[in-house]
């Protein structure tokens, strides 16, 4: 029988990502319940430190001794406002949301579209830990992009409206905005394509792709 995973999440799109990268690596997904309210998010500047204190907490609610639990924390960090919203993206997001961020950005518009990608230049990052049943293993995902200058589209969540991604090449690196890559969205944001092409760029699969390196071998099943 596979190894299972506990995941703390009560995102459902979160569950699906992660069932479906970590059977790759031999691993079966389980969503963890805790009662509303058990786990406390802390203060942090980075999402690392929130990640490591969820894994503890989640500790107390593992369904059997010696069970893995993973937990998966993103944001949305913006150059020019050094990093702002990043581990704060939810609040500002339930906040001032989208068009409140595009607001911040308004100073930052040029007539030349890559001068604006580069003058609103963004990431998505996400950071994947989980707890192996003797240690914590953290896996890095990025998501290079810029912000768009006004919402583009109604699909995917958060701040996929207003997020363009970076072209990507044929390694699946980011590319610099005025190179065209074998992967591109031409322009339009997370929120106007189909959720398969954003998988291709997504910072959380990459996260889950890092966390997975780190087993011996790449996976429990190699
Ligand atoms: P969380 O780690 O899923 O709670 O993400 C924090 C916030 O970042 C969420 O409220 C979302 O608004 C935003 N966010 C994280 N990942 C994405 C994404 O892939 N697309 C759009 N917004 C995202």
């Amino acid at each position: 029988m596979n190894p299972t995973v506990w995941f703390l999440t009560s995102n459902q799109g979160k569950l699906a990502e992660a069932t479906h990268h970590l059977a790759a690596a031999g691993i079966a997904v389980r969503a963890l319940e805790v009662p509303d309210g058990t786990i406390v998010e802390p203060q942090a500047f980075d999402l690392e430190t929130v990640a490591e204190a969820k894994i503890r907490q989640a500790l107390a609610h593992l369904p059997h001794e010696g069970a893995m639990v993973m937990v998966e924390d993103a944001g949305l960090f913006v150059e020019a406002l050094d990093g702002f919203p990043g581990v704060y993206s939810s609040y500002v997001h339930e906040t001032v949301a989208n068009q409140g961020m595009l607001r911040l950005l308004d100073h930052l518009q040029s007539d030349d579209p890559v001068m604006a990608k580069r003058l609103r230049a963004a990431s998505f990052q996400a950071v994947a830990a989980m707890w192996d049943g003797t240690q914590i293993l953290m896996g890095r995902g990025k998501c290079k992009g810029s912000i768009a200058s006004e919402v583009q589209g109604d699909g995917g969540f958060g701040y996929d409206p207003i997020f363009i991604p970076a072209d990507l090449d044929e390694q699946g690196e980011p590319l610099p905005p005025d190179v065209l890559g074998v992967v591109s969205t031409h322009g339009k944001t997370f929120g106007a394509i189909d959720v398969a092409l954003k998988h291709r760029f997504s910072h959380r699969r990459r996260a889950l792709e890092d966390l997975m390196r780190q087993f011996p071998d790449g996976g429990l099943n190699g």
